[in-house]
């Protein structure tokens, strides 16, 4: 479904708007910091060779604005509509791969992007796909046993269909406008503001220069989820393509403010081994 959402805090994360708004509590809230993995669902988005890739992400300190234009499924997503389970939750419950459950979702969830991507389920993958996950009672070996086991499952049709409306989802709302949520009701409007070019961009940072930079929010979520500070004006820079470039000269690199570390670790550990480590 397409959703369409307004009126929103721009400090309110994806987390808190699916278990409290949605009523869509099958992502858990562990730590509230991005480490546990409990609330792990998958974004997706064409990148810019316009192939689509499938991301594990923490609910908990993604702020709804991060998620305009892409696609979030969720682990009430997965069955394939007549009850069944996915083939990513049937081989948790096939490995004895769950106890108190409580992590399970966010396994799933991790199992599931590595499964659409086509890669991370093989064995010296299996490890990192899983190392943002924590379970404290089941033990890792039935579940890296149950991702291992993925990578000879096909694609059922359902995940076909799936996958298709998806994408034509995605394409009915691509747009390139900037995006303002405004909670109208608050005290001071806080905004989540979403620039698409860097002049727009530092315009808008030049007349709000109070308002808090966030690319991923993995330090700013957790200013709302822990010191349960509000931030009056959020300014994304997700949305600004010539910031989310690396580019490489003889004697430096020059890292754009929504340059992923995934994406640049191979460029910096090509000249420092080390840093791929
Ligand atoms: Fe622990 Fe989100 S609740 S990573
Ligand atoms: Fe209990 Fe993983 S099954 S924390």
């Amino acid at each position: 479904e397409v959703q369409t959402v307004s009126g929103l805090a721009g400090d309110i994360t994806l987390l808190a708007w699916l278990r409290r708004t949605r009523r869509l509590t099958g992502s858990k809230e562990g730590c509230a910091e991005g480490d546990c993995g409990a609330c792990t669902v998958v974004l997706a988005r064409p990148e810019a060779g316009g192939s689509m890739v499938w991301r594990p992400v923490n609910a908990c300190i993604l702020f709804m604005g991060m998620l305009e234009g892409a696609s979030i499924t969720t682990i009430e997503g997965l069955s394939d509509g007549a009850g069944g389970l996915h083939p990513c939750q049937q081989a948790m419950v096939d490995f004895h791969a769950s106890q108190c459950g409580f992590c399970t979702p966010g396994f799933v969830m991790s199992l599931f992007a590595a499964w659409c991507n086509g890669e991370g389920l093989e064995a010296e993958a299996i490890d990192d796909t899983l190392a943002g996950n924590l379970c404290r009672c089941t033990g890792y070996r039935p579940i890296v046993d149950a991702g291992l086991s993925l990578v000879r499952v096909d694609l059922p049709a359902s995940e076909l269909a799936r996958r298709q409306t998806e994408a034509e989802l995605i394409a009915k709302i691509a747009h390139s406008g900037t995006v303002r949520l405004v909670d109208d009701g608050a005290e001071n409007n806080v905004a989540f503001v979403t620039p698409t070019t860097a002049d727009e961009f530092t315009d808008f940072y030049f007349d709000n220069p109070n308002a808090t930079i966030v690319s991923g929010a993995t330090d700013v979520g957790l200013w709302v989820t822990k010191q349960q500070r509000h931030l009056p004006v959020i300014l994304w820079t997700g949305r600004v393509d010539c910031f989310k470039k690396a580019t490489e000269t003889d004697d430096h690199i020059r890292i754009g403010p929504a340059v992923t570390h995934q994406q640049v670790m191979s460029g910096l550990a090509a000249r420092w081994p080390d840093l791929g480590e």
